[in-house]
């Protein structure tokens, strides 16, 4: 695979970034991640709005244009003969001489990017759905900014995987603030699509977002708040999204199946549409 790093493809595996660089020691840098769907950019604008306002949220400027951006996400594409997968980009406030906290001055950002393959169409957990684990979330408060920190959700994950559960969802003052990385939903019995609402508290997930629109353009219900996991166990349907799973069914919380512990109908029915909207 070759991968872009300051101005250059390379083979990902001589990518080189420094030591020093800031993202390595303070962890002071922003990422994002967009799907490829037959060799095409999934919801991408969507994802380049968000690279732009997280690195703004932090005073990070980017090093190049939003434009450029998306011609080295092609290049890559295009170099990798990638068909379905992923392109991840990270910016982070590049190397100085030392360790200072405060931002250095005169140090270039840096700017790495590379693809993955994965048919996340053809995924076989979306047909048997996932379990998740229920874990407190001890994120800092600022979860809107795709940040590079991700501890938290690196030991989320690593729980879950180890109790065979597919994603974590993180709770906060007994209300699930979202997956480990990914958007949490749920289908009441009144058949209202539940997912917590846009604030510092979550990330605003761009597939989240494609996905309510999808949902409201078809009559459904939406509301826009947080939810328990006792509710969650009392309704019909569960299921996250996410640009790496597109919408995946939850069938069993903590253990607990949802409903008939299948995936059901709506959460199958949105995947459709979405993977319709996405090609
Ligand atoms: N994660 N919430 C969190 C905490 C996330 O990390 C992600 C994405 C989402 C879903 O956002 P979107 O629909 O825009 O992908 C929600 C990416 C895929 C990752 O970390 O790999």
């Amino acid at each position: 695979p070759i991968a872009y790093v300051n101005g250059d493809f390379v083979p990902l595996s001589e990518a080189k970034v420094s030591v020093l660089d800031r993202g390595f020691l303070f962890a002071d840098g922003i990422y994002e991640v967009s799907a490829v769907l037959d060799g095409k950019l999934v919801d991408n604008d969507s994802h380049l709005a968000r690279l732009e306002r997280s690195v703004g949220e932090i005073k990070l400027p980017l090093p190049e244009t939003i434009a450029r951006i998306k011609e080295i996400q092609r290049e890559l594409i295009t170099r990798n003969g990638l068909k379905d997968g992923l392109v991840y980009i990270q910016v982070t406030r590049g190397a100085d001489v030392g360790r200072d906290f405060a931002f250095p001055k005169g140090v270039k950002p840096t700017l790495m990017m590379f693809t993955s393959v994965k048919d996340i169409v053809n995924a076989a957990s979306a047909k048997t759905g996932i379990g998740v684990i229920t874990v407190p979330d001890i994120r800092w408060a600022r979860r809107d900014i795709k940040s590079v920190a991700l501890l938290a959700q690196v030991l989320a994950k690593q729980a879950a995987a180890e109790a065979g559960a597919g994603e974590a969802w993180m709770i906060e003052d007994g209300k699930v603030t979202e997956g480990g990385s990914s958007s949490a939903f749920i289908l009441t019995k009144d058949d209202v699509l539940v997912t917590r609402e846009n604030s510092s508290a979550i990330l605003p997930g761009c597939t989240r977002k494609a996905v309510v629109k999808l949902a409201e353009e078809r009559q459904l219900r939406v509301e826009e708040r947080a939810f328990t996991i006792e509710e969650a166990l009392k309704a019909k349907e569960a299921f996250i999204t996410s640009a790496s799973s597109f919408v995946q069914p939850v069938v069993k919380i903590d253990g607990k199946t949802v409903a008939d512990g299948k995936p059901g109908p709506t959460a199958q029915r949105l995947r459709e549409i979405y993977i319709d909207f996405a090609r």
